[in-house]
């Protein structure tokens, strides 16, 4: 089947109710499926959308093409949880009802104001010419998860192309910004374009974030800005950034930068640091991150790629989101650990310290291991009894060294962009990990969270042993974790 444009904008009404079902049976009975992170219904997903907290609950969204494996006409698709562990399957989020959205719904923002969920997000529209137009939209949700009220806040202005998306609204003394991606029309370089309101009715543009004298690329999306432990940190997607500016391995990464603090009026970062991987593995890209009420940021990434295809392509679904993690301060460093509850649903705990982790582990997993300094080996997941298919992950703590390598794991994802994943660790120290394992995704979180490795691989699922490749010092845990969709 061909995916020509106009199939990939058929409108869903067209789709008939059999095909859909069929395609949310391959989703679900996939053996590369996810069963403890937000994965989709059917067919593709990509970035977390409008992760805030209202009556009571978490709410998150995802951008989803529910009809193939393709980047079709995108909606919202809508989950809620009150431990950002549990989600509750609340479908179709954002339809696409209104000329400002009637070619997509792409990615955005949203907060609680006045006892409603405020939502701010990207319509597009496209004249017969195919001439896209991004429009702002703002939009209400009620506690019944209804909305309405759809209404266009503004467009791109002159000196802005059709690049220009993904507002993230913010308030901050009683003034109400938003900021968004966006491609300058003349140098056609990538911005962070900052907005203001005080009613969420009109809008001013004050102008470019300034935040590094480097060129970020061609476009920037998804910016994102939390508080974090008292400084300012900015969350973004750089595209077609030269790697002599900051280095990075997949297509596109997911950048940070921290500062002491934002001049909203002159939009500018105070005392802005460089420029950071967000994550060290594969396969993280349009990290969304607010600040809840309880005081915390949290974060939760699409673990994709735009531009790369995957192997469950073959089975018409791709894609999934990390888990939420909480965001931390240390050293100028952003800390990335997963949600307290997380631990809620562990189950069979197992004391380990043998070479032979399990036999028997399979791939729905935490690891949490304590591996001693001054030792250098390989660890095994996903592996077959000899060893010869697994997900690897290569240590050295004499001096310091920490590998990801697929290479060995099954289908292959993007090889162009390499098969390992490298960090360095400080010489002759003990090494912390805290390994998940979701069928076909893998998140480790390196000593504490002041490292992330996260990434998709495709072994067969029979391979179910984790084993270290020689006798090494180290105590650990094992569980099993249960399935919460
Ligand atoms: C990032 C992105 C966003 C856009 C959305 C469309 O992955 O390209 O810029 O809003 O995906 O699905």
């Amino acid at each position: 089947m061909e995916w020509t444009r106009e199939k990939r904008y058929l409108p869903y009404q067209d789709w008939d109710a059999d095909t859909l079902m069929h395609l949310q049976a391959q989703a679900a009975n996939s053996p590369y499926q996810m069963r403890y992170h937000l994965h989709p219904i059917s067919g593709l997903i990509n970035d977390p959308n409008g992760f805030s907290y209202f009556d009571g609950a978490y709410h998150l969204f995802y951008q989803s093409y529910p009809f193939g494996a393709v980047h079709g006409l995108k909606s919202w698709w809508h989950f809620k949880s009150t431990d950002m562990v549990h989600w509750e399957n609340l479908g179709l989020g954002i339809e696409l009802d209104t000329m400002a959205d009637s070619h997509g719904a792409y990615s955005g923002s949203a907060r609680e104001i006045d006892g409603k969920l405020f939502i701010m997000y990207t319509g597009n529209h496209r004249d017969e010419n195919w001439v896209r137009t991004p429009y702002q939209i703002g939009a209400w949700m009620d506690k019944n998860n209804k909305v309405s009220d759809k209404t266009i806040l503004f467009k791109n202005p002159d000196h802005i192309t059709e690049h220009f998306r993904d507002p993230q609204i913010i308030k901050e003394n009683d003034t109400y910004y938003a900021i968004l991606g966006a491609q300058d029309k003349k140098e056609k370089h990538g911005h962070i374009d900052v907005w203001k309101s005080q009613d969420l009715k009109n809008w001013e543009e004050l102008g470019f974030l300034d935040f590094t004298n480097e060129d970020m690329g061609y476009m920037i999306e998804c910016p994102n800005i939390v508080r974090v432990d008292g400084k300012v940190v900015v969350i973004f997607c750089p595209q077609g950034l030269d790697k002599k500016v900051a280095a990075y391995d997949d297509i596109y990464p997911n950048m940070y930068v921290i500062a002491d603090d934002i001049d909203w009026e002159n939009h500018k970062l105070i005392n802005p640091g460089k420029l950071h991987n967000l994550d060290h593995g594969f396969d993280v890209y349009a990290t969304q991150a607010f600040n809840a009420p309880d005081g915390n940021a949290y974060e939760v990434s699409w673990v994709g790629l735009p531009d790369t295809t995957y192997p469950t392509d073959d089975e018409n679904w791709a894609n999934c989101l990390s888990q939420v993690k909480e965001l931390h301060l240390k050293s100028d460093k952003l800390i990335q650990t997963p949600v307290k509850a997380i631990s809620s649903i562990r189950k069979n705990e197992a004391s380990i310290s043998n070479q032979v982790v399990s036999d028997q582990a399979g791939q729905q997993f935490e690891l949490e291991l304590t591996i001693k300094a001054n030792q250098s080996d390989t660890l095994h997941l996903a592996a077959n009894n000899d060893l010869s298919n697994s997900l690897q992950l290569n240590f050295d703590t004499k001096n310091g060294k920490l590998v990801l390598d697929r290479a060995h794991a099954g289908q292959k994802v993007a090889v162009d962009y390499g098969e390992s994943r490298a960090i360095t660790l400080s010489p002759n120290h003990d090494l912390k990990l805290d390994i998940f394992v979701d069928h076909s995704l893998i998140e480790v979180f390196v000593n504490d969270g002041e490292k992330v490795l996260t990434g998709r691989y495709f072994a067969d699922q029979t391979n179910k042993k984790i084993a270290f490749a020689q006798d090494i010092d180290y105590t650990g845990k094992l569980w099993q974790m249960q399935t919460i969709l």
